[in-house]
């Protein structure tokens, strides 16, 4: 693939010989009429001594454009703006995207790093609310691009199945187990016990006594108190497992909190070692308020360990097992500060500081739903499986009334409704919080999943009405040059680079972006051009560069985990 960004760059480090990273300070202006790519003077003002003008003013006369990758360049205001040769552009987007097809924007980047995506993470015997439903898709489509860019890529769902709440629902349960039929929504009734024994506890010490001593049986590996843990575990994993089917999300382990159990003291005996652990009222801390991140506790005054020494194993255990470069933690930001400690005490734990560094919290903002029967403000928790049902079910109303005669409209309403809802949760900057509302979700022309997937059934449909067959002609590049062409091509050939860039940030609303602008630029092109034509090679040129818009919307859609439709 040809990459003009690092064509400049190479230009730009000819004449100026110095150490910078120029390509990554290569922007793509916001005004296309001034350049395809601009390069701001303004970093080097102080190590040239010189103002940003002059020194634009001076790389301008000195690019070699001789070669004839770059046909213009300008200087505006401290930016040197570069035009690129179209055709040379044209050319490699319609031969690439041919040639290549689905793997068009794939890269080898990634290759011999290893990458751990931790993702989805719901808690035993506890509802799967929104929340998870987010950090699930999110994950689900970072694993999915980085393993594009050719990332070894480990998917970890780190069940919430430890601590003592378990010691609670064990007692609970041989109380009052049999009363209730666990084979259907075993999760709101291992709740309702959960409730109960917590009450029973607030009023009676001594049952407090017996569930702590169950959660120490358990850490015993006492045979009941075992099967009974199993038993909740199974349950709620078949009920999670429903949903990660409809999503089609998958896992390479579901290494949860319990897993790290044994590996526990080893981490606490190292931590000792450092001497960082102080002890505060009968609890081992680790202070790191001179870093302004409070105090971070390893054990409690009891002696059993808490989420963030689980963490913390799980940290050196990741480290020696995947000997990771980047271990992602997609998790709310509600929990900003548990893992700025815990990435902070990992500095201790004797690991490559190449996986100190690779720690990343991907942390997203909350969901809230306006309407319909799940609205927060009625109180009730957002049941994920239900959402998901719904969504399926308003799609396949709209389906009815618009076009009853549809095949497969089972299939398809799946694809659609879990497409819109999956698009919705990655489509807003990840940080910040989203507002979950039917009308906008599932609007077929807003900047929506349905709405990419319609335009991609167009692309389809245009093909299939001329019975087209791809086929690359040199001839295409001069016949599609008119402004919607040109947009649309512009667009192609920024899909590898969307991707990078959606890794780069993790953050999967590049993506989203991207796939919104193609598929808005596909339907200028489509409603500006008539694409049947009495020219038997511009019709051509057409349907094959709806035959490429076609591949991209796919394979980007794909990555993040959205299925498309063959009708809509
Ligand atoms: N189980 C937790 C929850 O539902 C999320 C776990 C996040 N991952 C972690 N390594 N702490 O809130």
């Amino acid at each position: 693939m040809l990459n003009f960004k690092s064509i400049i760059a190479s230009k730009i480090n000819e004449v100026l010989d110095l150490e910078e990273k120029i390509e990554n300070n290569i922007e793509v202006p916001p005004n296309r009429e001034l350049g395809d790519y601009a390069f701001p003077c303004f970093s080097l003002s102080k190590i040239l001594r010189k103002s940003p003008n002059l020194i634009a003013e001076e790389l301008k006369e000195k690019i070699d454009l001789s070669d004839g990758y770059i046909s213009k360049v300008i200087n505006e205001g401290g930016y040197l703006n570069f035009f690129i040769n179209k055709e040379l552009m044209s050319k490699n987007v319609l031969e690439e995207i041919g040639d290549k097809k689905e793997e068009y924007g794939s890269s080898d980047i990634g290759n011999g790093k290893n990458v751990i995506v931790e993702y989805s993470s719901p808690n035993i015997a506890k509802p799967f609310h929104i929340g998870h439903l987010r950090t699930t898709v999110i994950g689900n489509a970072l694993y999915n691009i980085y393993k594009f860019l050719g990332y070894n890529v480990t998917g970890i769902n780190h069940l919430g199945d430890y601590g003592t709440q378990f010691g609670k629902m064990i007692e609970g349960y041989k109380r009052w187990g049999l009363e209730y039929d666990l084979d259907e929504n075993p999760i709101d009734k291992l709740m309702d016990i959960y409730v109960r024994i917590n009450n029973l506890c607030k009023e009676d010490e001594v049952v407090l006594e017996k569930c702590r001593d169950n959660f120490k049986k358990l850490e015993d590996g006492d045979k009941e108190c075992v099967e009974l843990w199993n038993k909740f575990k199974d349950l709620s994993l078949k009920e999670f497992q429903r949903i990660y089917d409809i999503l089609g999300v998958k896992f390479d382990s579901l290494a949860g909190e319990a897993f790290y159990s044994d590996k526990i003291e080893n981490v606490c005996n190292i931590l000792e070692s450092k001497g960082v652990v102080k002890e505060s009222e009968g609890a081992k801390i680790i202070d790191l308020e001179d870093k302004g991140l409070g105090v971070c506790m390893i054990k409690k005054a009891n002696g059993s360990t808490i989420y963030a020494t689980r963490d913390l194993a799980a940290i050196k255990y990741r480290a020696d097992t995947y000997d990771f470069d980047k271990c992602l933690y997609v998790v709310a930001y509600e929990q900003n500060l548990h893992f700025k400690q815990i990435f902070e005490v990992a500095k201790y734990l004797d690991i490559p500081e190449k996986c100190v560094n690779g720690l990343t919290h991907v942390s997203y903002g909350m969901t809230r739903l306006t309407t319909g029967k799940m609205s927060t403000r009625e109180g009730t928790v957002v049941k994920v499986d239900e959402l998901l049902k719904e969504a399926i079910d308003r799609v396949k109303k709209i389906i009815e009334e618009k076009n009853p005669e549809m095949e497969n409209k089972e299939e398809e309403a799946k694809k659609i409704g879990i497409g819109a809802v999956i698009f919705n949760n990655l489509c807003t900057t990840l940080i910040k919080d989203q507002v979950f509302d039917w009308n906008t979700v599932l609007n077929f022309n807003g900047e929506t999943g349905p709405y990419i997937q319609y335009i991609f059934v167009r692309t389809k449909s245009v093909l299939e009405k001329a019975n087209y067959i791809p086929k690359y002609n040199e001839k295409y590049i001069s016949l599609l040059k008119d402004k919607e062409s040109m947009q649309v091509i512009e667009l192609l050939y920024n899909f590898p680079d969307v991707v990078k860039s959606s890794a780069e940030k993790n953050e999967t609303s590049i993506l989203t972006r991207f796939l919104l602008d193609l598929a808005k630029a596909y339907s200028n092109f489509y409603n500006e051009n008539k694409i049947i034509t009495d020219d038997k090679e511009l019709t051509d040129s057409r349907l094959y560069l709806t035959y490429l818009v076609g591949i991209v919307l796919k394979s980007g859609a794909k990555l993040l985990g959205i299925e498309m439709p063959d009708k809509m």
